[in-house]
């Protein structure tokens, strides 16, 4: 079994003191730091992604001067490539594309995230079948970790939606050893259905971020992953 790790997402964070509330989850035993890269869309032809804009290769250059920390990148974008040179000299850990902006080129995105020595993932909208990254997780050229989200890509503190837990069952069942990551609406009131489909990669922010003890909150959920 995947190990579990625990990723608040900094989107829920004070932008205005990002290191320090990096180290202050880590304190509270993050194992990660999920990072949300989004960029508006400006065109109806381009609508893979976001209503929302967050934060760029600079601002990752800028923490990572600060942590030694694995920042687990997820861009919601529409041209992931275009960001892998980027994200590698900024000093990101892992890159997490979306299927959906990457339908045609996974196979060369895959091999220059691994080339600028990132961890490469993919991650799939609630309305994109799990069979649509089955042939990414085979082969040579494969992503490490599957992001399944559990709601729309664009804000946190959204609800999450059981039924993306199908998808995160039909992976594990395929791939034992896979990591597989939630994202959206999870806390100790959702932890239970993500843990018990076979997710072990738990990104949460509004739950962490606003808890009075962010550090009891992670270690509920370390818990029940761990089983
Ligand atoms: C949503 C982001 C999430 C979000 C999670 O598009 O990918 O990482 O910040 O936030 P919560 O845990 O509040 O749903
Ligand atoms: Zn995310």
């Amino acid at each position: 079994m995947a190990a579990a790790k625990i990723a608040p997402s900094m989107l829920s964070s004070d932008f205005s003191n990002l290191a320090t509330e990096a180290q202050r989850m880590l304190d509270c035993g993050a194992d990660w730091l999920h990072m949300d890269i989004m960029v508006l869309n400006f065109s109806s032809s381009c609508s893979h992604f976001v209503p929302n804009l967050t934060i760029g290769a600079p601002v990752i250059e800028s923490l990572r001067k600060h942590t030694k920390a694995y920042l687990d990148c997820h861009l919601m974008v529409t041209n992931p490539l275009d960001y892998v040179e980027p994200f590698g000299k900024a000093g990101a850990s892992g890159f997490t594309f979306h299927i959906e902006a990457a339908r045609e080129n996974w196979h060369e995105l895959i091999q220059k995230i691994k080339a600028k020595g990132m961890k490469p993932g993919v991650s799939l909208k609630p309305g994109t079948p799990i069979e649509e990254v089955y042939p990414l997780v085979e082969g040579e050229n494969h992503v490490d970790l599957v992001l399944v989200m559990t709601v729309e890509p664009g804000f946190g503190g959204q609800k999450f939606m059981p039924e993306m837990m199908d998808k995160v069952r039909k992976l594990r069942q395929k791939y034992p050893s896979l990591d597989i990551e939630v994202d959206g609406g999870l806390g100790p009131s959702t932890i239970d259905a993500a843990a018990s489909a076979g997710a072990n990669c738990i990104v949460a922010g509004s739950s962490v971020f606003g808890a009075p003890e962010p550090a009891q909150v992670i270690s509920l959920m370390r818990n029940r992953v761990e089983g």
